[in-house]
């Protein structure tokens, strides 16, 4: 009986150490870290407030997509050129954006941008289109003017068929930079952050 047991310790702690490499003896912990991207686009710098959140708690990389073609400061201008973006479909162009190479990297995506006509700006289809985000995990989060997250969590699942979607973040604009715990308890929710 005293042998059995013995042999039992003996197995578990075998079982527990760390993996072996194949290339010169390194060791790798069995749960390794997933890669972590937390990319937005923000024309106000509502949405780019949770985003510098969401990345001091959770680490990883960011990346601020941005137009070619800037979005006027003025509001009711912005709201004239990106209506007719939407009517049209179109897909503006990035200035600031990753690679396909690069996204591949990642494995979970922090994914913010704020509403624009209940969904998420055009942008961020011509952001996500360029990508296969296949067996990718996706975090959304999104910034309004109280008319909440819209359709943009279903959108943005048609556009990353093959991915996680998992449950999303919303906040009212103006209240972004109050939306610190709120954030946190989110990332705690998903099991980012303990
Ligand atoms: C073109 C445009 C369309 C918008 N459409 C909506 C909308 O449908 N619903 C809503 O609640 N807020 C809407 N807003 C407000 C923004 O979502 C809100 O101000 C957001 O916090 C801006 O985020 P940002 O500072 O990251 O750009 C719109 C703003 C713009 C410029």
């Amino acid at each position: 009986m005293r042998i059995i047991v013995i042999l039992a310790v003996l197995c578990m702690s075998v079982l527990a150490m760390p993996i072996q490499s194949a290339e010169g003896g390194q060791t790798e912990s069995p749960d390794k870290a997933p890669k972590i991207l937390v990319a937005f686009f923000s024309k106000t710098d509502n949405t780019k407030t949770i985003a510098e959140y969401i990345h001091s708690l959770v680490g990883g990389d960011m990346l601020r997509v941005t137009t070619k073609s800037p979005y006027p400061a003025d509001y009711n201008e912005t709201l004239q050129i990106a209506r007719a973006e939407r009517d049209n479909d179109e897909r503006p162009e990035l200035a600031v954006t990753i690679s396909p190479e690069d996204m591949a990297k990642y494995d979970v995506i922090f994914l913010g941008h704020p509403i624009w006509f209940g969904t998420i700006p055009m942008a961020i289809s011509t952001f996500l289109e360029q990508y296969d985000l296949s067996g990718k995990t996706i975090a959304p989060f999104c910034t309004h003017g109280r008319g909440g997250a819209g359709r943009s969590a279903s959108d943005i699942a048609k556009l990353c068929p093959n991915a996680t979607i998992l449950q999303g973040f919303s906040t009212v604009g103006s209240s972004a930079n109050q939306a610190q715990n709120d954030v946190a308890d989110w990332l705690r929710q998903l099991g980012f952050i303990k």
